[in-house]
């Protein structure tokens, strides 16, 4: 029993905010789309592979611009089911666990994709690369990859899958979240995105990039731009463009973060060969695109622009008043213990004040190291249990199987989405309070 009587805020849950779900807008698309049958007809049918074309249309379009990508086009996406449905989509039809070798994680990591990669034949095989603040390490991936091509027999083992001509299998599978990353907050450099794409590519590697963040941006000189080029562009411009026609990244987009998890909609892009062959996967093929209601709905909303007036005039200030908030009750409360916010690139404290207003520029998350003599699980325990306060720690965010290798013993996720503005701030004030009883009693 919690000994406080405060009411529970739930600081964990990294879901879009309830008081923001845009539910009038949905309202009115799907008030269009059911009035009017040659709109619902295809929309409640079984549709086509790759999505309907509504909705491909204008998403190319809107990514085109968010991206400023020319080369972002219908054929190069598909409608998928949401990240965690395309995930396993993915790994279906590009890979195969008796050819495949390993998965390289970022760790931290998104802990529910491991499940994902275990289901698909992967058990024991999730490798953790850390990261710093450019993004993921890339000598130890480096590193590891080197020393895993030499473990003889590998890749003279036959595969069980049987790839159709417009599908192929990867060696290496590299997962991250590019861009204000679950759980650190931070967005991998370009000069990082570029040595990772390289790598790939000598590695006969895909990249998984989890997109689903990058809509959510607020740095004000950039506004209805993106943060950094996706490794998907990255790809298909380094160095010639691409140097197979499947590429060597596919990025995974969603809807969830910005209209709401329950649609289940989201998307990918990639190559077009790529896109081909990952819309022949097979339960695709059965079922027709995923979501092809929702993704008709979502479809209306970005032909009249209501998608974009809320993510630019509703969402975004929002997510940007309650980020701003947030920082400022860690740096109040948290950082006097001892806090180092990872999020930031240099929490020094004589330069955090000047680096405040540009630190948490999207997503989700802000990520912090307690002092390395608390323990960051004991910590969430000890803060839900005196302060009804939840937080994601430490091992939350391991790679599981790998645990050792990159131990997170210290980290904890601070989401400022789903709680409103003043429980966010009242959360982190008990955080602190925890904290000072926890520093107090290491006698430092
Ligand atoms: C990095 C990352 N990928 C995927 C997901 C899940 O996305 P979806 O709801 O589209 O399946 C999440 C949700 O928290 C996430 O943080």
């Amino acid at each position: 029993m919690p000994s406080s009587q405060d009411p529970v805020i739930d600081l964990f849950q990294g879901w879009p905010s309830p008081s923001l779900l845009p539910t009038s807008l949905l309202q009115a698309a799907s008030q269009t789309l059911l009035s009017n049958p040659s709109l619902s007809t295809p929309s409640l049918l079984y549709g086509p592979d790759p999505g309907p074309s509504c909705l491909l249309e204008h998403l190319s379009q809107y990514l085109s611009k968010f991206y400023s990508t020319s080369w972002t086009s219908s054929s190069r996406l598909t409608i998928t089911g949401g990240a965690s449905q395309s995930l396993a989509c993915i790994l279906q039809v590009y890979s195969d666990p008796s050819y495949t070798k390993n998965v390289y994680m970022v760790s931290p990591t998104y802990f529910l994709a491991c499940r994902i990669f275990e289901d698909n034949g992967f058990a024991g095989r999730l490798v953790a690369v850390p990261e710093d603040q450019e993004g993921i390490d890339i000598q130890r991936l480096e590193e590891l990859l080197a020393r895993d091509d030499l473990e003889n027999g590998w890749l003279d083992a036959r595969a069980t899958k049987r790839p159709l001509p417009c599908q192929k299998h990867f060696k290496n599978i590299i997962y991250c979240v590019p861009t204000f990353s679950n759980p650190s907050g931070k967005t991998m450099s370009l000069g990082r995105r570029e040595q990772l794409v390289r790598l790939a590519r000598k590695h006969d590697a895909l990249i998984i990039a989890d997109d689903v963040y990058d809509l959510l941006h607020w740095n004000p000189a950039r506004l209805g731009a993106a943060a950094m080029p996706r490794l998907v562009d990255i790809d298909h411009t380094l160095d010639g463009g691409v140097s197979s026609p499947y590429g060597h990244v596919v990025s995974n987009g969603s809807f969830s973060k910005v209209l709401g998890p329950g649609l289940r909609t989201g998307w990918t892009e990639s190559t077009e060969l790529f896109a081909l062959g990952l819309s022949k996967c097979g339960s695709t093929r059965s079922g027709g695109s995923p979501s092809q209601f929702t993704a008709s709905i979502i479809a209306e909303s970005l032909r009249t622009g209501a998608f974009q007036q809320y993510l630019d005039h509703v969402l975004i200030p929002a997510y940007r008043q309650r980020s701003a908030m947030a920082l400022e009750a860690v740096q109040r409360y948290l950082l006097p213990h001892g806090v180092v916010l990872v999020t930031i690139k240099d929490s020094n404290k004589a330069n955090l004040a000047r680096q405040m207003c540009a630190a948490v520029e999207g997503g989700y998350y802000i990520y912090i190291q307690l002092p390395k003599l608390l323990d960051a699980t004991r910590f969430a325990e000890q803060a839900a249990r005196q302060e009804n306060v939840i937080v994601g720690s430490g091992e939350n965010f391991e790679v599981v199987g790998d645990e050792a290798s990159v131990p997170i013993k210290h980290g904890v996720r601070i989401c400022f989405t789903w709680e409103d503005e003043h429980r966010i701030v009242e959360g982190i004030r008990r955080l602190g309070k925890v904290l000072e009883q926890a520093m107090a009693k290491t006698g430092t």
